[in-house]
């Protein structure tokens, strides 16, 4: 004979299993039925990095206002905008470098607000200055090793490393060069390789682009494809905005601290509506002219 709350607890359990299924689909993996269970995965929809109504700046004074984005698993979005718009205010404030008066950053789910950098770039979160990003009185092989300081053991690292230079082979020529002599380009492929060392799950990167001429740019939105390609998410700083939003799939303009417009990035100037706008930004110095960005 069944006992009467066994019967209520087993009842219980299989309607609690029913609702909750991500924790259902789980389970089933290990049995036959999960055939017939949606392959909708939350984890693929949820996005691998967000700030949400940020508000940061320094001292008392708050420069970025009520700023969200979010960036996908294996995405590049950009971060566009003039002058002094708060771009590097918003990146900054992400890793302490700002006040962060208000809003939540959230990394693979969880809310790291407040986060120390070194605890940021071992959690995954690389993060790449705009200035001052490489040691230059080291050699790129050191530099590189110092991008691997949270990985254990030589054996590891030698490895970071060779794949860095799959990615790199330009780097590997002058393995042994300074820092410090190397071309912008140069410069900021090894910013970038270094951060890469860290095995990080999203890239910040503060105008890489900037002060490079035209070959130098389109190496390194090049090597941004590949880094993509691996399935790391990157959010793209620049003031170049044809360039940035030529291999990113969605764009943000910043506009004196707020976002003043943002969607996909082939059609994010496309709306007529905000062509007045578009011609504001234009006045303010921002590389307006789009029309063969995705050409
Ligand atoms: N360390 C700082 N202290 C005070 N104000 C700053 C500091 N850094 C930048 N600002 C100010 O914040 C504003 C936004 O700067 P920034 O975020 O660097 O813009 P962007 O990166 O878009 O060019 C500017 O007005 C700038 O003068
Ligand atoms: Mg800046």
């Amino acid at each position: 004979m069944i006992p009467v709350w066994f019967i209520i607890l087993m009842l219980i359990s299989f309607t609690w299993l029913f609702y909750e299924s991500d924790w259902m689909r789980i389970r089933l993996t290990v049995g036959r039925i999960t055939k017939a269970i949606p392959k909708v995965r939350p984890s693929k929809i949820q996005p691998v990095f967000a700030v949400k109504n940020i508000n940061a700046g320094y001292g008392d004074v708050v420069i970025v206002h009520d700023v969200s984005i979010y960036v996908n698993e294996g995405e590049i979005v950009a971060v566009v905008g003039p002058n002094g718009s708060g771009k590097s205010t918003l990146l900054k404030s992400i890793l302490g470098f700002a006040r962060l008066f208000q809003g939540k950053v959230v990394y693979c789910g969880e809310d790291i607000t407040g986060i120390a950098s070194d605890r940021a770039v071992s959690m995954g979160i690389g993060y790449v200055p705009q200035v001052n990003n490489v040691f230059p009185n080291l050699t790129i092989s050191e530099n590189l090793d110092m991008g691997a300081y949270h990985r254990k053991g030589r054996a590891s690292i030698k490895a970071g490393i060779r794949e860095i230079f799959e990615m790199f082979p330009e780097l590997e020529v002058r393995k042994n060069a300074l820092a410090g002599n190397l071309s912008g380009g140069e410069r900021q492929m090894l910013a970038i390789a270094r951060a890469m060392m860290a095995q990080p799950k999203v890239l910040l990167l503060d105008e890489p682009l900037a002060s490079l001429s035209p070959k130098p740019v389109s190496v390194i939105l090049s090597k941004l494809g590949k880094i993509k390609e691996t399935g790391t998410a990157i959010i793209i700083v620049e003031q170049n905005v044809r360039k940035a939003l030529s291999v990113s799939s969605r764009g943000y303009v910043l506009v004196e601290g707020t976002c003043a417009m943002e969607g996909e990035a082939s059609s994010l100037f496309a709306e007529e509506s905000s062509k007045q706008r578009f011609l504001g930004l234009e006045a303010k110095g921002i590389d307006t002219d789009l029309a063969s960005r995705h050409n």
